[in-house]
Order: structure tokens, then C-alpha cells, then sequence
């Protein structure tokens, strides 16, 4: 199986479910999980009381595999979303599942869809998104008895590919949300669970109506402090040459934020994450971008609050950053 034989229109693929050759499960019960095995048929048999339908008892992780400039295949950063999976599954009374075990998961989807992996230069990955779920039944509210562990692929370009190369470099309109808080202040939002995206559905419709591609959440005790945007973390670039990014107990730990922050530091960039008060901050940004797996570095041109609008630069050093991390993603490491 060679590396993109499925020869589909790679410059056209979007950020979407592509028909694939399958994805790897495995299943919890009685405190031990079973072999991995590939699942050809893109459906799942469920009970209809799972615990993940009705309450919601899933957490799961978005990951790339990148066909390499020496021809191999690798999957970015696979322990540190290990990490974070566990540690939200923690949350969600999961079991515990071992690196070795989610590897071997990996391995398989990754192994069985070389055909879909997108080749080197494309600009393209394969999207992996592992996810665990309990699948046993309850009628009541109680952590589920039985599990699933997926990991599921696609062939994928950037998550907002379909918006046009124009917009990818210029930037997006984005939108400070008020009306709506992403999570509350001690819950959920720093795990990735499937709630916290189901939370953005109605409020990002509502921006995205209005002409705005991307909202910004800020902190539902104050709405003053920075959050993140819908499924990425906020970055910027201050006037002064700053890495700035916030820190809050209700906002996604980004894998690709913490890439982009070592890269800046590897630039000589001082890097700050902390509380970032939107009004007292906005101006001292220079460069503003959505950062996260799908997502990589997306420019944001300008953000609206009520009446008012903040513009930003096109982006210079935070491209540099993404050139970079791309680079490394694909196995090459330019030159600084
Ligand atoms: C990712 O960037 O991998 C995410 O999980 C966001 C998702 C909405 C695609």
C-alpha cells in the first residue's frame, strides 16, 4: 500500500469525513480492555441507553499522521494528546488507558489508510481524532460499565481550507461572544469532551450569520479575560514582540499552541501566558490568530465587541511560526 494511492483530489479535500478503509476499536469490560481490531464499515453498534448517547460520557482527541519528506510516516506529538485524553477521561470516570494500548490503536488506523494519507507537499494529513466512550447501558446517571476505545481518520487539508487561500493568508472577521459563555468557570473547558464543542453550535451560527468566521469567548465569571475561540486557543503577537496566550482553568490545553510557543522561544520571542484582559490588551496586539490541530495558525484580521472593531497585521512572525511547525511536521527543519 503506498502512501496516497486512493489519488483523490487532494487540493480540493476541505476538512471533512472522507471514506476510508476503516478504524481501530477496542472495548473495556470487567477492567480489562481487548485486542485492537479494524472496523471496515463506518458505523458502530450501540446500545440506545449508552451512557455517552444520553449523558454524555465521551472525551476524544484530534491528531495528524503526515507522510514525511524521507518517505516515512509520522504521527505528530502522539504522547502529549495521550495526556490530555487521559486526564480528561479522569474527569469523566474512564477507565485508564495505557500509551501502549492507544498506540497500537493509532498504529493500526494509520497503517490500514496509508492509501488516504495525503503525500508529501500536499499540504495535506491524515486527521485522526481517538475517542473514548462509554458505551454500556444506564437509565439513571452513572458512569457507563463498558467502554469503546475508536480511532477514527481522514484525509484532511486545513479546517478552513473552504473559506479560500485568500482568506487563509489575509485573515477572518472574528466576533467577541457576550451572549454566551464556551463553560462555566470550575467545569468542563478544559477537557475535550464532546460538550463543550455541542455548546458552540448555536452561538457560532448565530456569528457566522452575521458575517463573522470565528468567536471569541471570554471568561464566564467576568467576561473579561480571554478565553479561546470556538475550537481553537487565542495567540498574538504583541506590538513589542511578545508570544501572548492566556491562561485559565476553563480553556483547552492546545498542543499546537504549546508547539508554537517552544518555536517562538526558539526565536528569541519572550513568551507569555497568563490572564489576558481583552479591553486593556487589545490594542497592544499586533498579529491575532486561531491556533489548533485543524485549524494549524489561522490569521484573524479583526475582532468586533459590540460597536466596536480591533483590527490586526497581517500575519509575519506568527507565519513564520507555522512555517516552522509545518516543517517539523513533515520531518524538515529550516533554517531560523
Ligand atoms: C482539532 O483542532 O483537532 C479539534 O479538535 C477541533 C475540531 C472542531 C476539529
Amino acid at each position: 500500500m503506498a502512501v496516497g494511492s486512493a489519488n483523490l483530489q487532494w487540493s480540493s479535500l476541505g476538512f471533512g469525513v472522507h471514506p476510508t478503509s476503516g478504524y481501530s476499536c477496542c472495548s473495556w469490560k470487567d477492567g480489562t480492555w481487548s485486542e485492537v481490531s479494524l472496523m471496515k464499515e463506518p458505523y458502530l453498534q450501540l446500545h440506545v441507553n449508552s451512557v455517552a448517547l444520553h449523558y454524555g460520557q465521551t472525551v476524544w482527541e484530534g491528531m495528524k499522521a503526515f507522510h514525511c519528506k524521507d518517505g516515512s510516516v509520522r504521527v505528530f506529538n502522539d504522547a502529549v494528546n495521550h495526556q490530555r485524553l487521559s486526564r480528561g477521561a479522569k474527569r469523566m470516570l474512564i477507565p485508564e488507558l495505557s500509551l501502549e494500548k492507544f498506540r497500537e490503536a493509532v498504529d493500526l488506523c494509520v497503517r490500514s489508510n496509508v492509501p488516504f494519507l495525503p503525500p508529501y507537499g500536499t499540504g495535506g494529513a491524515l486527521y485522526l481524532r481517538p475517542i473514548l466512550l462509554g458505551s454500556g447501558p444506564a437509565l439513571g446517571l452513572a458512569p457507563a460499565k463498558e467502554y469503546l476505545f475508536l480511532v477514527i481518520c481522514s484525509p484532511v487539508m486545513n479546517y478552513f481550507a473552504s473559506a479560500g487561500p485568500e482568506i487563509l493568508e489575509q485573515g477572518v472577521a472574528g466576533k467577541v461572544v457576550l451572549e454566551y459563555d464556551r463553560s462555566a468557570a470550575r467545569g468542563m473547558g478544559s477537557i475535550k469532551c464532546s460538550g463543550n464543542y455541542g455548546a458552540d453550535l448555536f452561538p457560532s451560527a448565530e456569528h457566522k450569520a452575521e458575517g463573522f468566521m470565528v468567536g471569541l469567548y471570554l471568561d464566564p465569571t467576568e467576561q473579561r479575560y480571554i478565553e479561546e475561540f470556538n475550537v481553537t486557543n487565542f495567540a498574538a503577537i504583541t506590538k513589542d514582540g511578545k508570544y501572548v496566550t492566556p491562561e485559565s482553568p476553563s480553556i483547552l490545553a492546545s498542543v499546537t499552541n504549546k508547539c508554537l510557543q517552544q518555536l517562538a522561544k526558539d526565536i528569541g520571542l519572550q513568551v507569555e501566558q497568563r490572564r489576558v484582559d481583552f479591553l486593556q490588551e487589545v490594542s497592544t496586539f499586533k498579529e491575532v490568530a486561531a491556533v489548533g490541530t485543524a485549524a494549524v495558525v489561522l490569521p484573524v484580521r479583526s475582532l468586533t465587541m459590540r460597536d466596536k472593531t480591533f483590527m490586526f497585521e497581517k500575519h509575519q512572525v506568527m507565519a513564520k511560526l507555522k512555517t516552522q511547525l509545518e516543517a517539523i511536521q513533515v520531518g524538515c527543519k529550516l533554517k531560523r
